[in-house]
């Protein structure tokens, strides 16, 4: 399933690391950012090469010049930053391990033009030709095939696969697809992840998953007297693990559970609430939705460390990760059940796109993601997250995201939201872009209103285009 010209690079890139007996790693925030450099560093760890690795949100101009390390990997990111990094680190070896796409004013490099640096980005290898991958593969799932090649007393890091299968969870790509399934046959037959076929709520009481879950929509998250009536009358113990249920139990609960889902006004596909489960057999959290959203939930708490701590198997870390993801999924619901409350003042419908602003930080690109997907999903939604004050460089931060039944059916057709936020963005004097499916941009404080009637047309003309 890997492209001649992926694994070659792959390797390249494995063989200019063991060169080297130090290295500076830089990863992202999210579930992927922090499971990307937790495998990299073991790989490192293993091999007895030093490093110092840090989560950053952003590379910029000013970290990449100071950069003066010999070898400096990047995990999911990187590709954007390609100019500066050629300029400013041209006598280093540097390793990107990115799957975003590169930024409309710049093309993506060849991984195989230069020497250095050196892109693992699947971008690189499906502009035509014979060597498309099949399926998206996030930059955990690439760290792993960089760690696959770093080879320490024989083993290959196989055990590493429960991290690339749970930044994969992260990002929301299918699994049992290409690349993607081609590691996760690995870590199956080599006892690292087993599957199973449940619920996909992860594992906890029963009360508690239903009160909290958000990503698949229960129709009465945030509803404590709705959960313990709909138990209740399903004649089901909510304090009993999800773990412990008889398959009779649970397939009365999921029966319930579809039943609720299609009397509401929820758009919640069977398959995002049944289907397979993954164990991490090796990892101190092993139902894999628990720790990629616990690992997750650190990263946006600005807490990565506990959530390479958690990937590096610390089972220290499981209580505070556990406590920073109830956090979080507490402001979560709090924050649906205020724009579900707010009436005319919550959410807002242009002729293209939905949009609202959010109060709450940290959580705009998730409740957005939420939304788009399971309530809000015949348009895309833009959520706005505005700073107080009247200083016009304080950046609103923009997460755009959209049901993928949105989504484009071939390149340059249909809705891109990576597309469009850069065009808008730009426009107005801020940057953005990210993924045709979900996409974020920061805009000066005051262009608001004009932002967000360039994205309706945008938008706009993207859906013409398919017409
Ligand atoms: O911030 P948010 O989670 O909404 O970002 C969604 C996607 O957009 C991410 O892939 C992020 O890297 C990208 N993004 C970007 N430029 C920005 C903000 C976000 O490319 N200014």
């Amino acid at each position: 399933m890997m492209s001649s010209s992926l694994q070659s690079t792959v390797e390249k890139a494995a063989a200019i690391i063991a060169k080297h007996d130090y290295a500076r790693v830089f990863s992202h925030y999210d579930a992927d950012g922090i499971t990307s450099v937790a495998i990299i560093s073991t790989a490192l760890l293993r091999m007895g090469i030093q490093f110092h690795s840090s989560i950053v949100s952003k590379l910029d101009k000013s970290l990449i010049q100071d950069l003066d390390e010999d070898l400096i990997i990047i995990c999911d990111m990187g590709t954007a930053q390609t100019d500066l990094i050629s300029e400013y680190l041209k006598d280093k070896d540097v390793i990107i391990i990115d799957h975003h796409a590169a930024p409309l004013t710049s093309s993506i490099p060849s991984s195989t033009a230069s020497s250095s640096p050196v892109i693992i980005n699947p971008h690189c290898f499906t502009r035509g030709g014979n060597d498309e991958i099949d399926g998206e593969v996030c930059a955990a799932g690439l760290s792993y095939l960089v760690a696959r090649c770093l080879v320490s007393d024989g083993a290959r890091n196989i055990d590493l696969a429960g991290l690339a299968i749970a930044g994969t969870l992260g990002d929301k790509l299918e699994i049992e697809r290409g690349l993607n399934k081609t590691i996760l046959d690995e870590a199956i037959n080599e006892g690292v992840i087993t599957i199973k076929k449940g619920l996909k709520l992860g594992d906890g009481k029963i009360r508690e998953l239903l009160l909290f879950s958000t990503d698949p929509y229960i129709p009465f998250v945030g509803k404590p007297e709705w959960v313990d009536a709909f138990l209740n009358k399903e004649g089901i113990d909510g304090d009993k693990l999800l773990g412990d249920l008889e398959d009779e139990e649970e397939s009365r609960l999921t029966t319930a559970l579809l039943s609720q889902i299609r009397e509401s006004d929820v758009e919640v596909p069977e398959d995002a609430l049944v289907g397979t489960t993954y164990k991490m057999n090796l990892e101190v959290v092993r139902s894999g939705l628990d720790f990629m959203r616990m690992i997750d939930a650190c990263g946006r708490f600005g807490k990565a460390g506990i959530g390479i701590g958690l990937c590096m198997r610390e089972a220290t870390m499981i209580e505070d990760a556990k406590s920073l993801y109830m956090q979080f999924q507490n402001k979560l619901v709090a924050e649906l059940n205020r724009i579900e409350g707010a009436g005319d003042d919550g959410i807002q419908e242009l002729s293209n796109i939905f949009y609202f602003y959010v109060q709450a930080t940290g959580i705009t690109g998730v409740l957005a993601g939420i939304l788009a997907e399971y309530v809000h999903t015949k348009k895309p939604l833009i959520v706005l997250n505005k700073k107080d004050g009247t200083d016009e460089r304080a950046a609103t931060k923009i997460s755009a995201r959209c049901n993928k039944k949105l989504l484009a059916p071939s390149e340059g057709e249909g809705v891109d939201l990576a597309k469009a936020l850069e065009k808008a963005a730009t426009a107005v004097g801020g940057f953005g872009g990210g993924h045709p499916v979900a996409a974020g941009a920061s805009i000066p404080n005051g262009s608001e209103e004009k932002f967000i009637a360039s994205i309706n047309s945008i938008i706009g003309e993207q859906r013409r285009s398919l017409s």
